[in-house]
C-alpha cells in the first residue's frame, strides 16, 4: 500500500532522539532548532517523561470517558498552578485543530451565535470549522466554506472596532494566536489582545486564545497572550502539552456552564496521555522551564538581532522568526544538508525556530556559529 502523498519531505530518516538532538538512521547528529514543529517542550525523550509513560503503559493505558480516570483531575490540578488559571475548566481532547473545533462551537453553544472573527494569516488547523477560520483558501475544502467566519487584518484595532459595531450582537467569538506561528511569527500587540477583550465583554463574545503553537510556555509565560495581561475565554492547546504524545485540549473560563452531552470524544485524556502530559508539566516546574525560556530567547534574539543579513528578528522567548533576502533564500537547506540543524520556516523567506523549551545556552551558541558560516558561504556564492 502506498502513502497518501501529502507531505513534501527531506530524505532524512531520524532514528533517535535525546534533548536537542536528533540522530538519522547513518548515525549523524542533528540540532533540533524545530522541536519538530513546536511540539518537543521539555527535550526528546527526557527520561521523567519516558518513565511516567512506561508506568503507566505497564498499568492501563485507556479507558473510555465512561468512567473516572483520576489522572484528569490530577492533570486539571497541576495546569491549573503552572498556568495561573486557577478556576478554570479542563477539556481533554486529541489535537490541535480538534482544541480549536471545540472551542470554536463552545462558543457558539455559549452565546447561541455564528459569526466568527478570525484574522489574516490566522493558522487554527485543519477540520471543518478551524479550517474554514484559517486564512488559507488552498486548505479549505468546498464543504467547509461558510459564511460565518470574518477575517479582519491582523492586529488592526480600528477593523475590530467597525466589526463589532456592524455585527456584534452576531459575533459568538474572536479567535486569535497570541503569535501567529504558520503566518511567519507575527507577535500580537498588546493593545490588539486588550481590544479584543474590551470588545468581546462589551458585546457578549467569547475571546479564544489560539495557544497551539504560542503557548505551553514557549514565550517565557504559559500562554503569548499572557504578555498583554488579559485573560482570554477559552484557551487552545496542544502540540507542547504531551511533547510529542498525542494530546490537545482546552481551558475554559468559569461562567461558561458544561452540559452533558455537550463536547465529547473517544480517545481525549486517556491513561496514558494524561500521564504524558502530567509528565511535561512536572518537569517545566521542576528544570523552570518558563524562566530558561525567556533568558536564552532573550539571548538568541538579540545575537539574531546583531547579525545584518537577518531581517526583521521577531517572536518571543523560544517562538522566533526572521526574513533572509533572496541572496539567502537557500538558508534553511543548507542549515540542514550541510550543518546538519533542522529549522522550520514560512513563506516566503521565513526562517522559524522553535526548538525545545530545554535548549541549552551552548546549542544556542552552536547555532549561531553555524548560520554564520552559512550565511558567508551563500553570500560568497552570490558574490
Ligand atoms: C496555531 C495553531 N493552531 C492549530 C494548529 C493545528 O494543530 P494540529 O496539527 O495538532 O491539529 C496548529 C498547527 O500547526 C497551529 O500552529
Amino acid at each position: 500500500m502506498k502513502l497518501f502523498d501529502v507531505y513534501p519531505l527531506n530524505n532524512i530518516t531520524i532514528e533517535k532522539a535525546n534533548g536537542s538532538y536528533v540522530w538519522d538512521d547513518k548515525g549523524t547528529r542533528y540540532l533540533d532548532m524545530y522541536g519538530g514543529h513546536a511540539v518537543i517542550s521539555i527535550g526528546h525523550t527526557h527520561p521523567h517523561w519516558v518513565k511516567r509513560i512506561e508506568g503507566q503503559l505497564n498499568k492501563i493505558a485507556f479507558y473510555s470517558n465512561s468512567v473516572i480516570i483520576p489522572l484528569q483531575q490530577q492533570l486539571a490540578d497541576k495546569l491549573a498552578t503552572v498556568s495561573g488559571k486557577t478556576d478554570y475548566q479542563l477539556f481533554l481532547c486529541n489535537s490541535g485543530a480538534e482544541a480549536n473545533e471545540n472551542a470554536l462551537k463552545l462558543a457558539s453553544f455559549h452565546t447561541g451565535r455564528k459569526k466568527i472573527v478570525a484574522f489574516k494569516k490566522s493558522f487554527h488547523g485543519r477540520t471543518s470549522l478551524a479550517v474554514a477560520a484559517t486564512d488559507n483558501p488552498s486548505i479549505v475544502a468546498p464543504v467547509n466554506e461558510t459564511d460565518n467566519i470574518i477575517f479582519l487584518p491582523f492586529n488592526d484595532v480600528n477593523a475590530l472596532h467597525e466589526c463589532f459595531v456592524q455585527e456584534g450582537n452576531t459575533i459568538a467569538a474572536v479567535i486569535t494566536e497570541g503569535i501567529q506561528g504558520v503566518g511567519g511569527i507575527n507577535v500580537a500587540s498588546d493593545l490588539f489582545l486588550q481590544t479584543v477583550r474590551s470588545l468581546c465583554n462589551q458585546y457578549g463574545a467569547l475571546f479564544i486564545a489560539d495557544s497551539v503553537q504560542c503557548g505551553y510556555g514557549r514565550t517565557g509565560k504559559f500562554f503569548a497572550h499572557d504578555h498583554a495581561g488579559v485573560d482570554a475565554d477559552i484557551y487552545s492547546m496542544a502540540k507542547g502539552m504531551g511533547n510529542g504524545f498525542p494530546i490537545g485540549g482546552i481551558l475554559i473560563a468559569p461562567h461558561i456552564q458544561p452540559k452533558h452531552g455537550m463536547l465529547g470524544t473517544t480517545f481525549g485524556g486517556n491513561h496514558l496521555a494524561c500521564a504524558a502530559a502530567l509528565a511535561v508539566l512536572e518537569v517545566m516546574e521542576s528544570e523552570n522551564l518558563m524562566i530558561l525560556t525567556a533568558e536564552n530567547g532573550a539571548y538568541l534574539m538579540e545575537q539574531l538581532k546583531a547579525i545584518p543579513e537577518l531581517q526583521d528578528v521577531r517572536g518571543r522567548g523560544l517562538m522566533i522568526g526572521f526574513g533572509v533576502p533572496d541572496q539567502l533564500k537557500d538558508l534553511k537547506k543548507l542549515l540542514l544538508q550541510e550543518y546538519k540543524i533542522f529549522t522550520g520556516e514560512a513563506k516566503p523567506n521565513v526562517i522559524r525556530l522553535l526548538p525545545s523549551l530545554a535548549l541549552q545556552k551552548e546549542q544556542i551558541d552552536e547555532f549561531l556559529q553555524s548560520l554564520k558560516q552559512a550565511i558567508m558561504a551563500l553570500n560568497k556564492n552570490a558574490a
